[in-house]
């Protein structure tokens, strides 16, 4: 028999594919490289609003906090987020630090679903204490700053749809569990539809 008339069985993944995903939370957790996987995995775009800040002003990210300063970087991350957030769904992977801009918060949890990638400040300070062009840990240690961070920045990640823990494991287990959050995130919400 030729089953080329047999619907086709639905993507499960589509529903996740119909507002964009964007990754909030401490430099270190991995926001660019899950962001990736995530995409590939959805078959969504990617885009890293760092990389987009850069390209848009011409300058790497530790360029633009020694020759503009961070109020300025700050000022071209709302307005580049506020730019990628127009574009169809795709996985954003934003810097740590905007999802604390109150603007940009309220901008990303109306039009897309929030997800703040959670771990250990120890496993941070680990990876971010092993990589270069972080201006804001310059002569700093990594653990003061992130404990700084922790303090003043939980409260706004707070805000994001979907608190994801992510431990010392593979990106791959963590894009799982991003998928699965997504999922439950997404029946919950239909099912509120109908009460
Ligand atoms: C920052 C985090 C960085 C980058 C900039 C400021 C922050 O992004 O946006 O250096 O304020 O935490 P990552 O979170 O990708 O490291």
């Amino acid at each position: 028999m030729n089953d080329d008339t047999a619907p086709s069985s639905p993507d499960p993944r589509a529903a996740l594919r119909l507002k964009t995903i964007v990754l909030v939370g401490l430099m270190g957790v991995g926001k660019s490289s899950v962001g990736r996987r995530l995409a590939a995995a959805l078959d969504l775009p990617f885009r890293d609003a760092d990389n987009e800040v850069e390209a848009a002003a011409g300058r790497s990210i530790p360029e633009i906090f020694a020759e503009m300063g961070e109020p300025a970087f700050r000022d071209g991350e709302r307005r580049v987020i506020a730019r990628l957030l127009e574009e169809p769904p795709h996985v954003l992977a934003t810097g740590g630090g905007a999802f604390v801009n109150a603007e940009t918060r309220a901008l990303i949890k109306s039009k897309a679903v929030a997800v703040w990638l959670k771990a250990d400040l120890e496993l941070l300070a680990r990876r971010v204490g092993r990589k270069e062009g972080r201006p804001l840990l310059k002569n700093r240690d990594p653990m003061d700053v992130l404990r700084e961070h922790a303090a003043a920045r939980y409260p706004a990640y707070g805000e994001a749809h979907l608190t994801v823990e992510t431990g010392d494991t593979a990106h791959g287990v963590a894009v799982e569990a991003v998928i699965q959050a997504l999922r439950g995130h997404l029946q919950a919400q239909s099912k509120s539809e109908f009460k």
